[in-house]
């Protein structure tokens, strides 16, 4: 089986290790708020996201230290150091350091692992998104989210949001573990829902009652749910993803063991649901807000022929592709990607030293005042053949993130809310109440803070 220790001929990754448990250097010479003690700037941050960013920001420009969450952080909100610190060319950011604090409890998933040893992982997981794959998803999916969305309320206002949540989680384990939650999916829901609150928890101990005791429980749970599984998996036919990378690891040569196939497991599941729950209700909220906009894509979306979409088609809908990407633009479900620097090393005229958390501020980069024009306002039409706002630069629209730890699920998340939407409007108007305004918590990730309340009522063909 393999060794789960750092190989030892990588030396970024053993120098890194040797790092890890040192406490910051000073920052003292980057600009930015020390905030109140022990807390920080937490409460701001927890309070609006986006408002306490875009404030240091004007204050001090790309290049700017946070104190909160228990560890200070120097965020970069610039094209350039994006692109260095993700294409990552020295090997000095290290993913497995830059999440630990706030992913800490997905241990050895493929996020949380760096350099030759995640390009090993990642080469297997891969396999489960290949287009042969991809294409048999978006069967399934046409069929689980047409029935999905048959089962929900007609013309009585019902949270789309937590609809939507349950529907997605059951889509993700039938597809990647050929598993029928039933009964099962609440539970489920909720400790994944425990896992996601925890990684913006105050307290990083485990002191009964706060988010991040909840947190490990829900992992424990989540992972005995898919340890007692393994025996009957290991003798099954089955050939889903689960299944197959437990059988891959009962071969000696075999680069995973189990327990690493439980992680990748259990983050590949919160990965599949958890943020595209928070893409498709912010588009379902623009879309309440912009009944214009759900006209044109309901128009687009009819023009084609059959009852399901298919990967074909995809590029037969240029509007619906807008709207997708302003409402990744507008509200990125992943806000900052984080990673820790192994060596020292200097941007925009600041020394960053060794070992200093650095964020990439998808937000900030996301409203750049350089990059997009009027970046507080939703305008699907920036990303338009003739606008191409975000063709300026590789790095100014990081849904996604980039380089070697580049979403996996990219495709899968796509396909996903096309079909989604295909079905929904091509059969339903959807609504919010009169005088509704869209309000969003950003963190753990953006989604509407009432639930979103809608009423779905079917169009008659
Ligand atoms: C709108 C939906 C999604 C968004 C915005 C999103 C965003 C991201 C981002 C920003 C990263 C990079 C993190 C980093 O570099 O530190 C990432 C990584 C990842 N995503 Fe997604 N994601 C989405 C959907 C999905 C889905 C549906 C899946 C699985 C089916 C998935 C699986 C993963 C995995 C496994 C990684 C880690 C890749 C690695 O470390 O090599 N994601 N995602």
């Amino acid at each position: 089986m393999m060794q789960t220790q750092t190989p030892p001929n990588d030396p970024a990754l053993e120098a890194m290790r040797k790092l890890s448990r040192r406490p910051n250097e000073k920052l003292d010479h980057i600009p930015g708020p020390n905030g109140l003690p022990l807390i920080g700037c937490s409460f701001d941050i927890i309070k609006d996201a986006p408002a306490f960013m875009q404030t240091e920001f004007k204050k001090h420009g790309p290049v700017f230290k946070v104190n909160g969450f228990g560890s200070t952080s120097v965020n970069f909100a610039d094209v350039d150091a994006a692109r260095m610190m993700l294409l990552n060319k020295d090997k000095n950011f290290s993913s497995e350091l830059g999440w630990a604090r706030v992913a800490g409890l997905l241990r050895t998933g493929i996020l949380l692992r760096d350099f030759s040893d995640h390009r090993v992982h990642r080469r297997v997981l891969q396999q489960a998104f290949k287009r042969p794959v991809l294409a048999h998803y978006a069967e399934q999916l046409n069929q689980q989210l047409k029935r999905g969305i048959e089962s929900w309320p007609k013309q009585d206002s019902f949270k789309f949001q937590h609809k939507l949540k349950s529907l997605l989680l059951d889509n993700a384990a039938s597809l990647f573990m050929g598993a029928e939650l039933g009964k099962e999916s609440d539970a489920l829901n909720k400790n994944f829902v425990a896992l996601l609150n925890a990684t913006v928890s105050l307290v990083r101990w485990e002191i009964p009652g706060t988010s991040w005791y909840q947190g490990r429980n829900g992992t424990r749970f989540l992972r005995a749910w898919l340890e007692k599984q393994i025996e009957s998996r290991l003798s099954s036919d089955k050939s889903d993803f689960f299944t197959t990378l437990l059988k891959l690891s009962q071969d000696p040569e075999s680069e995973m063991n189990l327990e690493e196939v439980i992680d990748h497991t259990v983050l590949l599941l919160f990965a599949a649901h958890d943020t595209t729950t928070s893409t498709i209700s912010t588009i379902a909220a623009m879309l309440c807000e912009q009944p214009e906009w759900q006209e044109t894509l309901r128009e687009e979306l009819l023009q084609l022929s059959g009852d399901a979409l298919t990967l074909e088609e995809f590029n037969k809908l240029p509007l619906t592709d807008q709207f997708f990407n302003e409402a990744l633009r507008r509200y990125p479900p992943i806000f900052v990607v984080l990673r820790r620097c192994i060596s020292e090393f200097e941007y925009g005229g600041f020394r960053i030293p060794s070992n200093t958390q650095t964020n990439v501020n998808i937000h900030l980069l996301h409203h750049h005042p350089d990059y997009w024009t009027d970046p507080f306002k939703f305008d699907p039409d920036r990303f338009s053949a003739a606008r191409a706002e975000h063709k300026k630069d590789m790095f100014q629209f990081l849904p996604f993130g980039g380089g070697a730890h580049k979403c996996l699920g990219i495709n899968f998340a796509e396909i996903q809310t096309k079909i989604l939407l295909f079905h929904l409007l091509r059969n339903y108007k959807i609504e919010t109440a009169a005088g509704r305004k869209n309000r969003f918590n950003h963190l753990p990730m953006p989604l509407p803070k009432d639930g979103l309340p809608i009423k779905i009522t079917a169009l008659s063909r």
